[in-house]
């Protein structure tokens, strides 16, 4: 397993759709495990191909950050089936470094896709996973968490990312 380079924001790939996976082949193996390296190395809660520089729908998840037992979820092609309720609350990417902002997630999700054996995985989440699950959906349709914010907010932290980028920072 290796630790592959985040994607900061302001490279293009983190605006695409991502494309569907067809086979499930050692390649789409190797890079899910390369990406859960990558999450829990960063660390982070989430991960979506994207940031690695592979325009695939597949994302990985663990939300047991400092617990013994980790509770990782790695989901091919996933889709939003249905959501409920609204719940705004702090959030982050790493693809967005010190940046944290309210967002507005719904409070229930159901979400549909495969694991690495091409068995289908349905999710019925709320709280904290409804959040991260739609957060890196969200990635592989090139959308950010920081796109969902009001326009004003949106603008003043994109000055300070350009500002960053000018500076090197990302
Ligand atoms: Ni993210």
């Amino acid at each position: 397993m290796s630790i592959i380079k985040i994607i900061k924001y302001g490279n293009p790939i983190l605006t695409k759709r991502a494309e569907e996976i067809i086979n499930i082949d050692k390649y789409i193996e190797k890079l899910a495990q390369n990406m859960v390296h990558t999450m829990y190395a960063a660390p982070g809660i989430g991960l979506s191909a994207p940031q690695v520089n592979q325009s695939k729908r597949l994302i990985t998840i663990d939300l047991s950050v400092g617990e013994k037992s980790r509770n990782l979820i790695i989901l091919i092609n996933p889709e939003l089936i249905s959501q409920e309720g609204e719940i705004v609350s702090e959030e982050g990417c790493l693809s967005i470094p010190d940046i944290n902002e309210k967002v507005a997630r719904p409070s229930r999700v159901v979400v549909k896709g495969v694991d690495l054996k091409d068995h289908e995985k349905i999710y019925e989440a709320e709280g904290p996973l409804a959040r991260a699950l739609c957060h890196e959906i969200d990635h592989l349709n090139g959308k950010l968490f920081i796109d969902r914010l009001s326009s004003l907010k949106r603008n003043i932290v994109k000055k300070k990312l350009k500002k960053w980028i000018q500076e090197g920072k990302i």
